[in-house]
């Protein structure tokens, strides 16, 4: 194909696919099947590694994350974020309300001028963000901070699929205000996965999304399935909008993702009304909330009313009351974790929490029963904490009759009955050959976050043990065909396929087999640097704690549990037969970056330049470098066009050196265009 006709279809293909995405991720009503999309956006990757300059920053395959950061630029914001003020009651409405009449008309009567009708939108429980779109395209993206600078984070939001890389109909300047947040639907999973590779799981959605957006690495932040929604107005330039209705009406017709629910109200009856239509419908969204956010439509009325040093003045939080319930606690059982934590976990009188039926609830630790002095029998109140995972509060003691039982920390391990021992605040198992903790170490790594073993799930890996067939993960590649047909409901199908899945698990990539291997703190994101940074699984295995401590993201705990595993005798043999049944210990190639003096490097781009500012782009990026779009004192260079603007003016102030294309092709090693 011609290069001209190859971008023709590339720029065709990405308009197709962001459309595709925009109504699988935005209005939840796919327009075509899996299959048909993944061809269309194998078409696309296939044109990008024929003309790897189609590969542009808003290409739909750049929704994977690019380079991994070092640290976050700050950006001022061209606006500042303000934060809200919270109510909680009727009166407090009534008295916000008030006080908005009064500042406007001089009065506080409640019969509402035009100037002063209401919103009320959902308070999504997420992170605040800004994004910026310039001349139609997304440019940055940035977190709240202190409001006035926050972190670039535009590389972490490019992953985000309902963001739209690109506006439906450009203008120069497009500022909104968000929040992003972390799917209900998929918390649970995320949690569960970091359970099993060790790590402590998110408290609350909200906390998985910041500590997603955290992340240096947008292809960590690419695996999490964040979502955004956009709600208010920043800078603008070239956008007419009167009133938060329209400006809401205006970001939807841009193609970008906007509360689901948002309701006008012209009077106290009306707004109170809405909170109140808001609190029963908010648990059927798909992110948390926690409150009502009450704001004054009209923007001009808005910009009279102004903000106070804390909050704006045309606007308010109602925060709803944390969901509790009262239910009876009817048993406590002992969980056995993967490495032998035995977590107390109350069993309930099913009940209706947060619109689903809770009957278990999580009771941490021994120290936390005897600090809330929870029995057996009592009536307890259990909150949902971010809605998610419910918890025992406190106990309704004045309901005791004296019949309830206190809650003795068991002597035994509930699965293999050895002695228990006391780990500071935990008690462990530490007997090596417990069965439930063998079955958690198999389930974890079999599962789709690690090895990927198909078909060996929780019941089979239960089989298995119990059968004796299997008693390590090296004894899983020692698995006959004829050893699975003696095992209960196996059929010689699931036998043949298992046996299939065993022997493909033995060549996936080695970040896999390390999270795989469960050591203590190493979940999936530290095993990918692990990978990136050592040639084997020899090499890891010999490295020191400074070798370690010297890779990001690897702290000293972590460090210390991975010299920790691999000094033990017992891991080291497993090691060698993991080795002896041909699993891979490899690292994958990787593309090195080109060494040159772009690399570490923050470069802002201005000007018209002889080729397209992609190209550009792309070069930098190539060479481990960063984009950046606003100067700050941190700019290390500004690559200057013709008719460069405020941004050379911008460099000049700040002292960052101005340079041309020619400079610009000797820092980067390549032939001058
Ligand atoms: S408007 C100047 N609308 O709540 C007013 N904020 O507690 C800016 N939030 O910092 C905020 N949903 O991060 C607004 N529909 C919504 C919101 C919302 C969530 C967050 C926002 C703000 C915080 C204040």
């Amino acid at each position: 194909m011609k290069k001209a006709d190859a971008a023709k279809r590339h720029s065709a293909l990405a308009a197709e696919i962001s459309a595709h995405d925009r109504a699988y991720y935005i209005d939840a009503a796919p327009t075509i099947s899996d299959q048909d999309y993944d061809k269309l956006y194998r078409e696309l990757l296939d044109l990008e590694t024929e003309f790897p300059e189609l590969v542009t920053p808003d290409s739909p395959s750049q929704r994977v994350g690019g380079q991994a950061l070092s640290a976050f630029q700050q950006i001022k914001h061209a606006q500042r974020m303000e934060s809200l003020d919270n109510t909680y009651s009727p009166e407090d409405v009534s008295a916000f309300v008030d006080r908005v009449q009064k500042a406007l008309h001089g009065s506080s009567t409640d019969l509402f001028a035009e100037s002063t009708d209401f919103t009320v939108e959902p308070k999504i429980d997420g992170v605040a963000v800004s994004v910026r779109y310039e001349n139609g395209k997304f440019a940055l993206g940035a977190t709240r901070g202190d409001g006035t600078t926050g972190d670039d984070i535009t590389e972490n939001l490019r992953t985000i699929r309902s963001l739209p890389m690109k506006l439906k109909h450009p203008v120069p300047v497009l500022e909104a205000r968000g929040e992003v947040y972390f799917p209900r639907a998929n918390f649970e999973r995320l949690n569960a996965q970091r359970l099993a590779a060790g790590e402590p799981a998110f408290a609350n959605p909200r906390n998985a999304a910041a500590g997603s957006l955290k992340q240096l690495d947008p292809k960590l932040v690419a695996k999490r399935p964040l979502a955004i929604v956009l709600y208010g107005p920043g800078q603008l330039d070239g956008v007419t909008c009167t009133s938060q209705l329209d400006w809401l009406k205006y970001l939807k017709s841009q193609g970008l993702p906007t509360p689901e629910w948002i309701k006008h109200s012209r009077s106290k009856e009306e707004l109170l009304a809405a909170i109140e239509e808001l609190d029963k419908l908010r648990h059927n969204f798909a992110y948390d909330t926690d409150g009502a956010v009450i704001k004054v439509n009209s923007l001009a009325t808005r910009a009279s009313l102004g903000s106070t040093a804390k909050a704006p003045r045309w606007a308010i939080a109602y925060k709803y009351a944390a969901e509790q319930a009262v239910t009876r606690l009817h048993a406590v059982t002992f969980q056995v974790g993967r490495t032998g934590v035995i977590t107390p976990v109350a069993e309930l009188e099913p009940t209706l929490l947060a619109g689903s039926t809770v009957s278990r609830a999580t009771l941490h630790n021994f120290d936390e029963i005897k600090r809330k002095d929870i029995r057996i029998g009592d009536l307890v109140t259990i909150e949902k904490a971010g809605e998610v995972i419910p918890a025992v509060v406190k106990v309704e003691t004045d309901q005791r009759t004296g019949n309830e039982h206190i809650i003795e920390p068991p002597a035994t391990c509930p699965a293999c009955q050895a002695t228990l021992s006391w780990d500071g605040l935990f008690l462990r198992c530490t007997n090596i050959d417990c069965s439930a903790q063998i079955k958690r170490k198999l389930q974890h790594f079999a599962h789709r976050g690690a090895m990927d073993i198909e078909g060996l799930g929780e019941a089979l890996v239960d089989q298995l043990v119990e059968a004796k067939l299997v008693n390590d993960i090296a004894d899983l590649y020692t698995l006959t065909y004829d050893q699975l047909l003696t095992l209960e409901r196996m059929a010689e199908k699931s036998a043949n396929n298992l046996i299939a899945a065993l022997q493909a698990s033995k060549s996936r990539e080695l970040w896999r087999l390390i999270f795989g291997l469960g050591i203590l703190h190493v979940g999936a994101g530290a095993a990918r640097q692990l990978e990136h940074h050592f040639p084997d699984l020899d090499t890891l295995a010999a490295a020191n704690v400074d070798q370690l401590q010297s890779i990001p993201e690897i702290g000293e705990i972590v460090a210390a549990s991975i010299t920790a595993y691999f000094t033990k005798p017992e891991n080291r043999e497993r090691l060698e037969k993991l080795r002896a049944h041909g699993l891979n210990f490899k690292a994958a190639e990787r593309t090195p970056i080109v060494d040159t003096a772009l690399r570490g490097k923050t470069i802002v781009i201005t000007g018209t330049l002889s080729q397209s500012r992609e190209h550009f782009e792309e070069i930098i990026r190539k060479a481990g470098g960063k984009v950046s779009s606003s100067i700050s004192k941190k700019t290390n260079y500004l690559l200057a066009g013709t008719d460069a603007g405020s941004k050379l003016t911008k460099a000049q102030e700040l002292g960052v050196p101005i340079i041309d294309e020619i400079a610009f092709s000797k820092l980067a090693e390549i032939a001058p265009i």
